[in-house]
């Protein structure tokens, strides 16, 4: 294990990596269903797909945008690779392709673990807790 990298990429161009990644941490570890994961609208999203240095898929994200509004979602780190700033690295090129893109607010759906990580990239909670796919989260704002 040694190097990563991370590049914005479109789902036409990136499915079977992107969604290997997803299938094994959403549906395989997390036991979220099939038909939550896949919920029509990555084709229109932006993503970011991390590597190893071999090319081996190793994390994801993807950013929908509604308006002069975008929506984080789908970070996810295979397990081996967490703790080692992967996720940190595709927050920040999606959140700068955002900013490329001139849109003020973002925001995301945080499980309830995850909160501190976004916090340390400048989100905070916004709103009660709520289920999303039997799982505790909270939303959260950019700013
Ligand atoms: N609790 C507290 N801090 C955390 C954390 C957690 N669960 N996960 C990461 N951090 C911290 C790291 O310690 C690091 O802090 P530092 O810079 O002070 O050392 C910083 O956040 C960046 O961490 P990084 O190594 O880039 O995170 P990661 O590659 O492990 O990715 C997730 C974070 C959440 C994407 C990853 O844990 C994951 O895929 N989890 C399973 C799927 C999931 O729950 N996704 C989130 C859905 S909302």
């Amino acid at each position: 294990m040694s190097g990563f990298h991370v590049r914005p990429v479109t789902w036409q161009e990136a499915a079977a990596p992107l969604a290997e990644v997803r299938r094994a941490v959403f549906i395989e570890e997390q036991g979220v269903p099939e038909a939550l994961e896949w919920d029509g609208a990555d084709e229109d999203a932006l993503h970011v797909l991390a590597t190893d240095d071999e090319g081996r898929p190793i994390g994801t994200g993807r950013a929908l945008f509604h308006g002069a509004c975008a929506h984080i979602g789908r970070m996810a780190v295979v397990k081996p690779w967490r703790g080692r700033g992967v996720g940190r690295a595709i927050l920040e090129a999606l959140l700068a392709e955002i900013d490329r893109r001139g849109l003020e607010r973002v925001f995301l759906n945080a499980q309830l673990h995850a909160v501190p990580f976004y916090e340390k990239s400048g989100f905070r909670r916004e709103g009660p807790e709520f289920d999303d796919a039997g799982m505790p989260h909270v939303r959260m704002v950019r700013g």
